[in-house]
C-alpha cells in the first residue's frame, strides 16, 4: 500500500523533509555545553582565586579539604599522593555534574548536539538499530535519581554559603551583616539551582507522581504541583542555572583576581 513520505520514515544520515534550520539547535547546544565544560575543568584544575572575603564559588563548594578559611576540614591532606592532581573542586563537582550529565533534558539535547543520535528531531541517525535507553551502557542514566538526593544536598549547602556570604569581616577580627553584589549573585544562583532541581522530573514522581489519587494527600498534591510547575520550564531552568552557577565562579574568581570590585550594597 502507497503511503505519504512522513517525516518520521528512516532516513540516511541528516537526511530530512523538515524545511527549518533543525541544524542550529544542537550547533547552540553543542557550542554552549562544551564552552561549559571547557571552563569548568579549567576552574577546577586551577585551585585558586576560588574565595574572595565571605564568598565561595559554588564550584568549590563545600571545600571538603583546602587552603581558604571556607575549608570543613583543613588543609590538604598530608598523605595525599604527590602524582595525584589535587583541587577541592575535583572532590566534589563530579555529584553535580553527573547529576546534569544524567538529566532527562540534558540526555536529550546533547544525544543530539554531540552524538547526532538522531541530529535533531525527524532527521537521519547515523546507525540503523535503536537500543534506547533500556541496555547498557545508557540504562546507567537511571542512576539520575540517586544523583538527585546528592543535588538536594549540594543545594542546601550553597543555600548556607549565601547566609555566611552576608557576614563579612571587621577590621577588629570580627564580622558584621552585610550584603555585596557577590552576596546577590550566589543568591541568585541558588535560586536558578533551586528551579531546576526543584522542578526535576525524578523529584516530581518522589513526591507525588507515584500516586494513584494524589488529591487525597494535600501535602504531597501540593509539592506534585510546585514540582509540576516548576517542571514546565525545567528546559529554561536548565540552561538559566548553568549560567548562573559559571557566573558565580567568575565573579567571585574575577574579585579575588583584583580585577573585579565587590560594591557592598549593605
Ligand atoms: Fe532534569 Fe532531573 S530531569 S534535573
Amino acid at each position: 500500500m502507497a503511503h505519504a513520505p512522513l517525516p518520521l520514515l528512516r532516513r540516511g544520515f541528516g537526511e530530512t523533509m523538515r524545511r527549518d534550520a533543525w541544524w542550529v539547535q544542537p550547533v547552540v547546544v553543542f557550542t554552549i555545553l562544551a564552552s561549559f565544560v571547557a571552563y569548568a575543568t579549567w576552574a577546577a584544575f586551577q585551585n585558586a582565586y576560588y574565595a574572595h572575603g565571605p564568598y565561595l564559588s559554588p564550584f568549590y563548594s563545600p571545600e571538603l579539604f583546602g587552603s581558604s578559611p571556607h575549608a570543613w576540614l583543613g588543609p590538604k591532606p598530608a598523605a595525599w599522593p604527590a602524582w595525584l592532581p589535587f583541587s577541592p573542586a575535583l572532590l566534589i563537582l563530579p555529584f553535580p555534574a553527573l547529576f546534569r550529565f544524567t538529566c532527562y533534558y540534558y540526555r536529550g539535547a546533547y544525544y543530539k548536539a554531540f552524538w547526532a543520535d538522531p541530529p535533531n528531531c525527524a532527521v537521519g541517525e547515523p546507525r540503523t538499530g535503536y537500543r534506547g535507553e533500556r541496555s547498557f551502557p545508557l540504562v546507567l542514566q537511571n542512576v539520575h535519581r540517586y544523583f538527585l538526593y546528592v543535588a538536594l544536598v549540594f543545594l542546601g549547602i550553597l543555600a548556607s554559603d549565601v547566609w555566611k556570604a552576608m557576614w563579612f569581616a571587621t577590621p577588629g577580627g570580627g564580622t558584621e551583616f552585610g550584603i555585596g553584589v557577590g552576596t546577590l549573585v550566589l543568591a541568585l544562583n541558588v535560586v536558578l539551582l533551586g528551579c531546576y532541581t526543584l522542578g526535576c522530573h525524578s523529584l516530581r514522581h518522589l513526591v507525588g507522581g507515584h500516586l494513584d489519587e494524589p488529591s487525597r494527600r494535600p501535602a504531597r498534591k501540593a509539592a506534585y504541583d510546585c514540582a509540576s510547575c516548576l517542571n514546565r520550564w525545567h528546559m529554561r531552568w536548565a540552561w538559566m542555572s548553568l549560567f548562573g552557577v559559571m557566573f558565580a565562579d567568575l565573579y567571585v574568581r574575577l574579585c579575588a583576581m583584583g580585577i573585579w570590585t565587590d560594591w557592598r550594597i549593605v
